[in-house]
């Protein structure tokens, strides 16, 4: 079921973001779809982009759920793992996760998904959090990454 789910809102993502230049705005439209689509599941979902003028550091972009935190540098805790292996990684359960950041204490399970720019390079994390311990599967994983791999495209600018 889950992965029909995911085929119907990549194509709507696409279609709404269709001819959008500004990342941001593509990035809060996901963020939104997403977050409405599996609400309670997904508790916090957004992405951390790649500051550009601190190439090694995560900085909070669009999302949704309660207050996250700003700075993420690559290395730390989930998200800045995945930035700098650049592969998703489903954590099961967070807090056996050596170094988890926690900005919300109700968070038990997470999935980070790398984004990349149309030349390759690394330019976000997609982070999603959820209250329930090992909410996420190999689904996910698919479903996510392909939503991912739509969200930039040439013509996208920051
Ligand atoms: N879960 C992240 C931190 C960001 S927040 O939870 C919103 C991590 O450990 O990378």
């Amino acid at each position: 079921m889950a992965v029909m789910y995911y085929e119907d809102l990549k194509a709507e993502i696409r279609s709404i973001v269709a001819g959008e230049t500004s990342a941001v705005a593509r990035y809060a439209t996901a963020a939104c779809l997403l977050s409405e689509a599996f609400r309670p599941r997904f508790y916090w979902t957004g992405f951390y982009l790649v500051d550009p003028l601190k190439p090694y550091e995560l900085v909070v972009g669009p999302y949704q759920g309660t207050l996250g935190c700003l700075r993420i540098p690559f290395g730390r805790g989930v998200c800045g793992h995945v930035a700098q292996t650049r592969e998703t990684l489903i954590v099961p359960n967070v807090h056996e996760f050596e170094g988890h950041i926690a900005c919300d204490s109700q968070t038990n399970s997470e999935i980070v998904v790398p984004v990349f720019a149309s030349d390759g390079q690394l330019a976000a994390v997609l982070d999603i959090d959820s209250t329930q311990l090992n909410a996420f599967d190999e689904a996910d994983k698919a479903g996510l990454e392909a939503i991912c791999q739509i969200l930039l495209s040439e013509d996208t600018r920051l």
